[in-house]
């Protein structure tokens, strides 16, 4: 058995690593288009932060772990050969703005097709719309000559900053395929290090849907924490009280109650639009306006976190110093894809803020274009305005304390675990008084910050002065 993955990226990189170190007598081949992504995964220096992939790459690489952009030949080469290509929403044509775009995925059928002979079993590892097997299927058919092929569906679970333990020991691995030979020869693989019980198998529509629902259904629990908590500012009630209250309800769960900024990441808005999408495409109207809220709530939640820092701020940020800790969508990750920071600091340099941002991970490049990319139309034009915002209004610092020296106002929107380690009455004496601190994860300790004197507003909770007059 041979194997090759399309796509090294997010997926891609972590999933077949982890396959190649528990597979040691598997050869795995990452191929990409992208020459300095794989310059990247051959150095020391990979081109995604996650806790323990280092270890696991420099434990196969070099063995029986490749990374290359010879896609032709790594497909020619293999038996089984995993498409983990993105399938970001498209923003052009029909569908835009919600339906997936299949463009890489079908180049990749195509280039499969071309490229290969004999039998090849084809796994869709990539998030697809339910029904994509049956085109992939199509073209491989009408392009390949002396080709025999099985499709199956592998949709992948992980979450970022977890991918290492989540790939380890996942809940559960899901394929779904017509040809049970192709199913065992999948199941063999992952059947290496997580016990059978947990290889469900389905058929092809259904492992394509369940990714969509699963993803879905996480981000509908954070939308509905993240709607009780505006109730909770409005009335004294505490959502982190709230979650722990219904969570200990063994039919509800404690897991994914944490209320936020909103939910990032490059899968939990995409997927839910492209649910809708299929869901408007198959005439259920009203089962797509169900699922499109969980999206408009988290846009709610991002917008009413930064009006909530207007506000506070006797309604004006103009010319005032903000301190930002973190930019990343999440801790444990240097991506910022859908980050609700973006949009956060987005709005607040439109009402004039001077941001300073600081994230352990992100790069100045990264925070600088996706505030560009926040700031463009449809068309693709950027204003005057707002380039010259992003050019004079950001700086990016080195550390937190860098961040916050003589701001009017702190804004946490990534929880890192270093946020908690700083020493806060060195950040308080350097700091104007009042001196606000919006914590957009209920990160900190809050009490200890109001005894040093902060002015602390946190999701889900009223204000401290709001507590002192009930
Ligand atoms: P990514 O953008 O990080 O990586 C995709 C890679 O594919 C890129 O490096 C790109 O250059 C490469 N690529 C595109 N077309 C190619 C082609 N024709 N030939 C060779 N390489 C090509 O994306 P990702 O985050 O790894 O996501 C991949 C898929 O997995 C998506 O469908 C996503 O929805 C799904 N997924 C992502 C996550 C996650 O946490 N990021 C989790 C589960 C599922
Ligand atoms: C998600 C799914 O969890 C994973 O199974 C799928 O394979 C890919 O999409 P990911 O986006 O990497 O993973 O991270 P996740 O931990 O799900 O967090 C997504 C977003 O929701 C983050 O911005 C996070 O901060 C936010 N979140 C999560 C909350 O605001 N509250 C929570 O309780 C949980």
């Amino acid at each position: 058995m041979k194997i090759c993955c399309i796509g090294a990226g997010y997926v891609g990189g972590p999933t077949m690593a982890m396959i190649a170190k528990q597979c040691p007598d598997i050869p795995v081949h990452v191929v990409d288009l992208n020459q300095a992504r794989i310059d990247a995964w051959n150095s020391e220096e990979l081109p995604i932060y996650e806790p323990g992939l280092h270890e696991v790459v420099k434990e196969a690489r070099g063995r029986n772990l490749t990374f290359s952009t010879q896609v032709d030949a790594a497909i020619e080469d293999s038996d089984m050969v995993f498409i983990s290509v993105n399938t970001p929403t498209k923003t052009y044509g029909i569908g835009a703005g919600r339906a997936a775009n299949l463009e890489f995925v079908e180049k990749c059928a195509r280039q499969i097709a071309r490229s290969s002979s004999g039998h090849k079993i084809v796994v869709e590892k990539s998030t697809l719309p339910v029904r994509t097997a049956q085109a992939v299927k199509r073209i491989l058919s009408s392009e390949a000559k002396d080709l025999t092929f099985d499709v199956l569906s592998n949709p992948e679970f992980l979450a970022e900053g977890t991918a290492i333990d989540d790939l380890l020991d996942p809940d559960r691995v899901l394929i779904g395929g017509e040809s049970q030979r192709a199913i065992d020869a999948l199941s063999e693989i992952y059947a290496r290090w997580i016990p059978r019980e947990r290889i469900l198998t389905t058929n092809l529509w259904s492992s394509e849907l369940s990714k969509l629902t699963a993803n879905a259904f996480l981000a509908q629990r954070v939308s509905s924490i993240n709607a009780i908590s505006a109730l909770c500012e409005a009335t004294g009630a505490d959502v982190d009280e709230v979650a722990r209250a219904i969570g200990t309800d063994s039919r509800i769960g404690p897991k994914f109650l944490k209320s936020s900024i909103g939910f990032g990441g490059s899968c939990f808005q995409k997927d839910i639009l492209n649910l809708v999408y299929l869901c408007e495409h198959f005439g259920l109207p009203e089962v797509a306006a169900y699922w499109e809220q969980v999206v408009t709530m988290n846009d709610h939640q991002k917008q009413r976190f930064s009006e909530r820092i207007v506000k506070t701020m006797f309604n004006t940020v103009s010319d005032k110093k903000i301190g930002v800790w973190g930019f990343a969508f999440k801790k444990d990750t240097n991506d910022t894809r859908e980050s609700a920071a973006i949009y956060i600091c987005r709005d607040l340099l439109r009402e004039r803020a001077r941001l300073t941002i600081y994230d352990p991970r992100v790069s100045e490049k990264q925070i600088r274009s996706d505030l560009t990319y926040a700031c463009t139309d449809a068309n693709g034009q950027i204003s005057a305005s707002d380039q010259e915002m992003i050019a004079n209004n950001v700086t990016i610092a080195r550390d937190g304390y860098e961040a916050t020296s003589e701001a009017h106002a702190i804004a946490v929107l990534t929880e890192w675990n270093e946020f908690k380690e700083l020493d806060f009455e060195r950040v308080y004496q350097s700091m104007l008084r009042p001196a606000f601190l919006f914590d957009g994860r209920n990160l900190l300790d809050h009490d200890r910050l109001e005894s040093i004197g902060f002015e602390v507003h946190a999701i889900g909770k009223s204000s401290q002065r709001r507590r002192a007059e009930d």
